[in-house]
């Protein structure tokens, strides 16, 4: 029943495309407002995306969808962040990044450092792509649910967590949460298990992140610190670094290629023996 309702709620991507079109320049004048009148003079805690049921009371809730979400700062995370270099203390955003197009995140990190005070953090998370990947190894089903589509084969609920009928625009997991944090200057990184760990928030906080499975998360939840002495400008790691594909950009397809000095495959790119898939090894994100 109540998957029901959820499923009934969720709104239809064509319909949240027009509202994003229509409220694009709107959101980002009444982001350069705040942040040129309406902006606190003492450091702010953040949070994005609070949606309906996750309001923060004594932070900022700020959300694009000023119709369902309860929030104080209507603003659009893919717009500059609303805030002044060095005015927030915290911001902390469960299950939202992956809601934004992939290419935008190294920016989104970036905006968070500038705007982070010296000692600030961030506590960032959202659906465990690395733990889904070994529960369907696993072959558990009950680990995945049939939302948002009714599903009862294993790799039709493994879509649902992954894509979340399109909602979902990147795949979330350890060691690109930590590539992105570390490209925008952050340190101290740190991995935790939602609703129990945390250095930077209270138990209050930690409460909002229902977790049924904290032997394997279907969470992952990343706190990371702007150091005290920060030796980076606050716009990051702007400099550009040479291309690492072979040939560079215009090198081969790196999708088509399996890891440097990796056997090809038969019939491709000339003969040699058959990859076998990756089962047996360590776990590569563990
Ligand atoms: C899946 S809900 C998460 C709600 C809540 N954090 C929770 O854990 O239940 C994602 C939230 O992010 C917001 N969101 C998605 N894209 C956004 C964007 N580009 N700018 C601002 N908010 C966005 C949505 O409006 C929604 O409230």
């Amino acid at each position: 029943m109540l998957q029901r309702l959820k499923r009934a709620e969720m709104t239809p991507r064509r319909v949240k495309a027009l509202y994003y079109l229509v409220m694009r320049i709107p959101m980002r004048i009444n982001g350069m407002i705040y942040r040129a009148f309406r902006h606190p003079t003492a450091p702010v805690r953040v949070h994005f995306g609070p949606g309906k049921k996750r309001y923060l009371e004594g932070w900022i809730n700020l959300d694009a969808n000023f119709i369902t979400a309860k929030i104080d700062l209507w603003a659009n995370l893919l717009d500059p962040l609303p805030f002044r270099d060095s005015s927030v203390e915290l911001f902390y955003s469960f299950h939202v990044i992956e809601h934004l197009p992939d290419a935008y995140l190294p920016q989104h990190f970036k905006d968070m450092y500038r705007c982070l005070k010296p000692g600030g953090g961030v506590r960032v998370g959202g659906p465990d792509v690395g733990n889904a990947c070994r529960k369907y190894l696993e072959g558990d089903l009950d680990w995945f649910s049939d939302f948002p589509d009714r599903r009862e084969s294993i790799g039709g609920r493994f879509t649902n967590f992954v894509f979340c009928q399109g909602e979902h625009l990147t795949a979330l997991s350890h060691s690109y949460l930590r590539e992105l944090a570390q490209e925008a200057g952050f340190t101290d990184i740190r991995f935790c298990i939602p609703s129990r760990e945390s250095d930077l928030i209270g138990p209050e906080v930690m409460a909002m992140e229902e977790e049924s499975d904290l032997s394997c998360p279907h969470s992952i939840v990343m706190e990371a610190r702007k150091p005290l002495h920060p030796t980076r400008t606050p716009s990051g790691s702007d400099e550009r670094r040479p291309d690492p594909r072979p040939g560079g950009a215009h090198g081969p397809n790196p999708h088509t290629l399996s890891r440097p000095g990796a056997p090809r495959l038969a019939g491709t790119q000339g003969a040699g023996p058959r990859r076998v898939p990756y089962l047996g090894a360590p776990w590569p994100e563990a």
